[in-house]
């Protein structure tokens, strides 16, 4: 541009404001739109479902009881973390968590991967009291939510309100919300849709207590789900930094 014409655009406030706005418009676009254009943004990844309501549930008592202030749920590509807890988190793994527990804060260690680490024995006796199982232990109790029948009156709402923003819980799934609940927390009933809904569900008496649906039973069955949808015995490991 000539010195001429960009002493016009100098000389003139609002063509210098539309013009600035045009630029940062172009600059913005450019960095923006790929994110949603390039396909491994978020991949598909074989195994990753909706959380079952009762894991709903239980993610939700995780984020009312500020777990993730102390736990982080994303293993970094760093060979320090996979070696400790496994394979790194990819991005399709959290793609159903609204808002995502990521984390940047761990005083306790991460539990992106923590599924099927311990029994159901162990988080009950550890949600109580941690210092029961881990002596050395600065987490703190929490031993109410196994006395605290699990409020299940606005569930369906919540399973609602995930499918409004875009995680995909069919008519059927909403429908059955209290059955699923019921029947993941207690073996001796008839679980098979409910696991043919959530392939991979795992069902069990999670608090110790088949009468009551506790707080705990949910908050447990969600620990146990974490980083247990993905098989990555077919996933080659890469990119992991030393
Ligand atoms: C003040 C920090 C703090 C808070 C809050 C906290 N934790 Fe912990 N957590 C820890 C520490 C430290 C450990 C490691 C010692 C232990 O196992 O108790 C731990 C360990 C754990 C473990 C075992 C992880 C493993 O791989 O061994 C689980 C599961 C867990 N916490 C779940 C929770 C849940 C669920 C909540 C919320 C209800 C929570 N924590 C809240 C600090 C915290």
């Amino acid at each position: 541009m000539s010195k001429f014409t960009h002493a016009v655009i100098e000389k003139n406030s609002i063509l210098l404001l539309v013009l600035t706005l045009l630029v940062v418009a172009i600059g913005g676009l450019v960095e923006i739109v790929p994110t949603f254009l390039i396909k491994t943004t978020v991949e598909d990844v074989e195994g990753v479902r909706p959380y079952s309501p009762l894991e709903l549930a239980g993610r939700d008592i995780y984020v009312r009881e500020g777990c993730y202030a102390c736990h982080s749920q994303m293993i970094r590509s760093l060979r320090s973390e996979v070696e400790r807890y496994g394979h790194y988190s990819l991005a399709a793994e959290s793609k159903y968590d609204h808002p995502f527990q990521w984390g940047s804060k761990r005083t306790g260690p991460d539990l992106a991967r923590v599924g099927g680490k311990y029994s159901n024995d162990w988080h009950r006796l550890h949600m109580a009291d941690p210092r029961a199982v881990v002596p050395e232990s600065v987490m703190p109790g929490y031993p109410f939510l196994a006395q605290t029948p699990l409020a299940t009156h606005d569930l369906v709402n919540a399973l609602k309100v995930q499918a409004f923003i875009g995680t995909p819980y069919t008519e059927e799934m909403i429908a059955e919300t209290l059955a699923d609940v019921f029947v993941q927390q207690n073996p001796d009933e008839d679980y098979d849709d409910m696991v043919e809904r959530y392939p991979g569900a795992i069902v069990g008496d999670f608090d110790g207590d088949p009468a009551t649906i506790s707080e705990l039973d949910a908050l447990v069955a969600y620990m146990q789900m974490l980083g247990t949808l993905v098989d990555f015995s077919t996933i080659e490991r890469a990119n992991i930094t030393q």
